[in-house]
């Protein structure tokens, strides 16, 4: 492999290092210099670090996904959320590798920058459009009729339809939606360590929440409930695996973080991999104390809430349906904020290599934050959250997710063969074995996902390849350095 200084003479259409443009390389250590001497500040510790994952976790998927997943599992159910979790966990011990030798803000695309190249690498960005920017609009639609949920039982009034749902649905706008991401707006532009704060209180809450609902249903606990555990076999246990690995997205969110984490080498393995032990450890309590409460059948055509559960198993009126909406509005806020955070930073650093305009990478000097990018992607997410009805779009979050979490896992393979001596702070045990185990299971759960969610993910992609066609390929900083990055061909060298 031919290396050249930075500057050097470029042939049409291939970097420095013989390959062509649309596989040029970030190296590891340009990408590791890039996040140690940014300008964001270093607020965040291992417990705000894992805090964060978990706010981005803990969310609808629990408090009204699992009602869902019940009559697809019977009470395999709590099996379907380890299976899940286990596939989580595969991908998550990825990331760990991955963020302890590359702790930028940009995750998973900083990661495939490093190994598959540029165009890879803008794909797994504008993935992560889907799983950051997008599901906060999802989000915050769900926000929202909590909100209503809870007016209707606090003060027996919600707000008009016309009001609260988008055009098409029977609304004009989503007004509650779009509050929620101006709120969580406001929040982000203070600073990374005012939005953890206002983060921790509110992962508390929801924590306190669905501990509550654990003490409560397991009161009215009949073993009984699990005889016969599987009584829809390991198909339904499967099916209700695929709907519930919603409920795990987010616990990657602290590897956008790196930026702005005080010891990011040592902390963002440990709070991914924390932070996705403490989810399943509360999922899989929760789903035991439902189905302990209340025969799985009685779930049938309901889709029953979590509150649903309570009141039907032990009663208590308008108590328990008050506390969980209240909880499943902190539980969503939280994941608004922490989520739409992670987008900003993913933009930040595709900014920072020239991909997406520049305005997405200027800080401003008081708050340390980047102000014009959380502007303009909470305007958007606004925009979208106000007008669309999100439905649908659950399942394209989860392609992309899926895809994302592909790519890592690929990546880890790559460089384990590539930079074999670059520091890692946590190595994925049994390599090759278990990025290639995480690869078959995000690859069987994106299998199981419908052909309307496979149609739109196919032109989410045409769409960001002409974005990537007429602005990014151009605008690379690697492009305007008329080279690749010299130490990507060097580290290729060294291998
Ligand atoms: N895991 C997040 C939730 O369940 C997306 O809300």
């Amino acid at each position: 492999m031919r290396t050249h200084p930075r500057g050097g003479q470029q042939s049409p259409g291939e970097d420095a290092g013989g390959k062509n443009r649309l596989t040029r390389r970030r190296s590891v250590s340009s990408l590791v210099a890039d996040a140690s001497g940014g300008p964001l500040r270093r607020t965040m510790g291992l417990t705000q670090l894992t805090l964060l994952s978990v706010g981005a976790t803990l969310g609808t998927g629990i408090f009204v996904v699992l009602g869902q997943a019940v009559p697809e599992a019977g009470p395999a159910v709590v099996i379907s959320f380890v299976l899940a979790g286990v596939t989580a966990l595969f991908s998550a011990l990825s990331y760990a590798e991955l963020a302890g030798m590359i702790p930028g803000a940009g995750s998973s695309y900083s990661y495939t920058y490093a190994t598959l190249g540029e165009l890879v690498a803008w794909v797994c960005g504008w993935c992560l459009i889907l799983e950051y920017g997008v599901s906060v609009a999802a989000v915050a639609v769900g926000w929202g009729q909590y909100v209503n949920e809870l007016l209707q039982l606090t003060v027996h009034w919600t707000l008009p339809d016309s009001l609260a749902a988008p055009p098409g649905t029977g609304g004009v706008l989503n007004i509650p939606a779009a509050a929620i991401v101006i709120l969580a707006m406001v929040v982000l532009l203070r600073g990374a360590r005012e939005s953890a704060v206002a983060n921790t209180i509110m992962v508390a809450v929801k924590i306190a929440a669905l501990a509550l609902f654990c003490a409560v249903a397991f009161t009215a606990f009949r073993a009984g409930n699990f005889q016969p555990l599987f009584p829809l076999g390991t198909a339904g246990m499967s099916a209700g695996a695929a709907s519930l690995f919603f409920s795990y997205i987010g616990f990657d969110a602290a590897s956008t973080a790196g930026e702005e984490a005080k010891n990011p080498q040592r902390d963002l393995p440990r709070a991914i991999i924390l932070s996705l032990g403490l989810v399943t450890a509360l999922y899989c309590a929760v789903a035991l104390a439902a189905v302990g409460a209340m025969p799985w059948q009685r779930f049938e055509g309901t889709e029953a809430t979590l509150s649903e559960v309570l009141v039907r198993s032990v009663g208590g009126g308008a108590l328990w349906p008050i506390l969980l909406s209240a909880g499943a509005v902190v539980a969503t806020t939280s994941v608004v904020l922490t989520v739409q955070y992670g987008q900003t930073r993913i933009l930040y650093s595709m900014s920072r290599d020239g991909l997406v305009p520049p305005v997405f990478s200027t800080v401003h000097p008081r708050t340390g934050v980047p102000r014009a990018n959380i502007v303009i992607v909470s305007l958007f997410v606004t925009v979208l959250a106000a007008l669309v009805p999100l439905g649908a779009l659950a399942d394209a979050t989860s392609i992309g997710t899926l895809f994302a979490f592909t790519l890592v896992n690929v990546a880890v393979l790559i460089l384990r063969r590539r930079s074999p001596e670059a520091p890692r702070s946590f190595r994925v045990p049994l390599s090759p074995v278990t990025p290639l185990l995480g690869v078959a299971c995000c690859g069987y759960v994106m299998y199981g996902l419908g052909a309307d969610t496979w149609i739109a993910f196919g032109a989410w992609m045409a769409v960001g390849l002409a974005v990537y066609g007429l602005y990014g390929i151009r605008h690379s900083r690697l492009q305007q350095l008329g080279q690749a990055d010299p130490d990507a061909a060097t580290e290729e060298t060294a291998r």
